[in-house]
């Protein structure tokens, strides 16, 4: 069984993975049809396979042939496309933040809760990059103790604002090198020598919403409405590779030896050996996330540290997404006759 599959925002930095990851995974794509902003009359086209494929617009875009969208185009697309996409029978994997939290929507990582796609209606979420990279590290710890608490601090790279914000990060760099002020439009500051501790719009609560999709998504994903989650987001001047430092509590002792043997037996994880811990540049192109730096918490008789970096483009993106299109394909659940109701 092979899939007609559209890429929606097949230009984009998470969309240009996909193709990447469709091909490496040796995804059954049939017919391949990469969608981006415009009328799709500019003569665009994208790579898939070694041959050039011309990139459509969505306006009118007819998915009633269609068997399978992976949509990373942004929330305001996402929410007028996948709807019309489910109603004509294609099955939604959906990258942008829309659709996460909505009760019907399945919101998944393949590792952690992979049965949770056969309960989809037409739209699967992917969870945001740097939930996903996190929870691969925390949620195996939980055959050691009952997770109590998380508090998590983020390291952003550039990449997971789009393909502008790279392009903005690169000119600045060369701007700073010489001396120069760098201008900013993506980002609200220079990002090159600097850290931005806002990332996504402020909440009334005084909480961003990049962190609040942390405390949420975590919760779902978990299945512990009632974990206590806290966050702060800063992007940094990385291109390519999202970082956390991550402070988990325990309902019992929990040994950071016992964590790594864990980590260690944990599929997409890879626990790095070396003190000095993973970095975000190890982790760009890598499909595990990696974790080093496991220790005991100091401060609380049941807590533990630890870091994650990982691939925000990959594991925080497309692979996951085209994990989730393989359980789908593996259970026979793509195609119109198998839909779930
Ligand atoms: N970057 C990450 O690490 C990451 C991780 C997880 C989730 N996400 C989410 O994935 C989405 C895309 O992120 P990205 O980093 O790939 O952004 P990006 O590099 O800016 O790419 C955006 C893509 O959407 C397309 N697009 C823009 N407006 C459109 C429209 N009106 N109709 C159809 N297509 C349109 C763009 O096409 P054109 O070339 O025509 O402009 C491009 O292909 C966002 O919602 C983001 O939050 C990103």
């Amino acid at each position: 069984m092979s899939y007609k599959v559209a890429v929606l925002g097949a230009t984009g930095m998470v969309g240009q993975e996909m193709l990447r990851v469709l091909e490496a995974q040796a995804f059954p794509v049939a017919t391949l049809v990469p969608l981006a902003s415009g009328s799709g009359e500019t003569g665009r086209t994208v790579h898939f396979r070694g041959r050039p494929h011309a990139v459509l617009g969505t306006d009118g875009f007819d998915y009633r042939d269609v068997d399978l969208v992976l949509a990373s185009a942004g929330e305001e697309i996402s929410a007028r496309e996948a709807p019309r996409a489910a109603a004509a029978s294609a099955i939604v994997v959906d990258n942008t933040a829309h659709f996460r939290m909505h009760a019907d929507v399945p919101l998944v990582i393949p590792e952690i809760n992979g049965h949770a796609v056969r309960d989809h209606h037409g739209i699967i979420a992917n969870p945001n990059c740097s939930t996903a990279i996190v929870l691969m590290a925390v949620a195996p710890l939980r055959a050691l103790g009952g997770l109590a608490r998380l508090v998590v601090s983020t390291y952003q790279s550039a990449s997971g604002a789009g393909k502008e914000a790279v392009k903005e990060l690169d000119s600045q760099m060369a701007a700073h090198l010489e001396g120069r002020t760098p201008e900013h439009r993506v980002f609200h500051a220079p990002l090159a020598g600097n850290v931005l501790p806002r990332i996504g719009r402020l909440l009334p609560d005084g909480r961003t919403s990049e962190e609040a999709k942390m405390e949420e998504e975590a919760r779902k994903i978990l299945a512990q409405p009632e974990l206590a989650v806290t966050c702060t987001c800063v992007r940094v001047p990385v291109i390519v590779g999202h970082s956390a430092s991550v402070n988990l509590t325990f309902d019992r002792a929990v040994a950071p030896g016992d964590v790594a043997a864990v980590l260690r037996e944990a599929p997409g994880v890879h626990v790095v050996a070396e003190p000095d811990g993973p970095t975000p540049r190890d982790a760009a192109g890598s499909d595990d996330v990696l974790v080093g730096r496991i220790r005991a918490d100091r401060s609380h008789p049941y807590g533990l540290d630890l870091w994650v970096s990982g691939d925000n483009l990959r594991k925080g993106a497309a692979l996951n997404a085209v994990q989730i299109a393989d359980i789908l394909h593996r259970e026979g659940r793509i195609g119109v006759s198998t839909r779930s109701a």
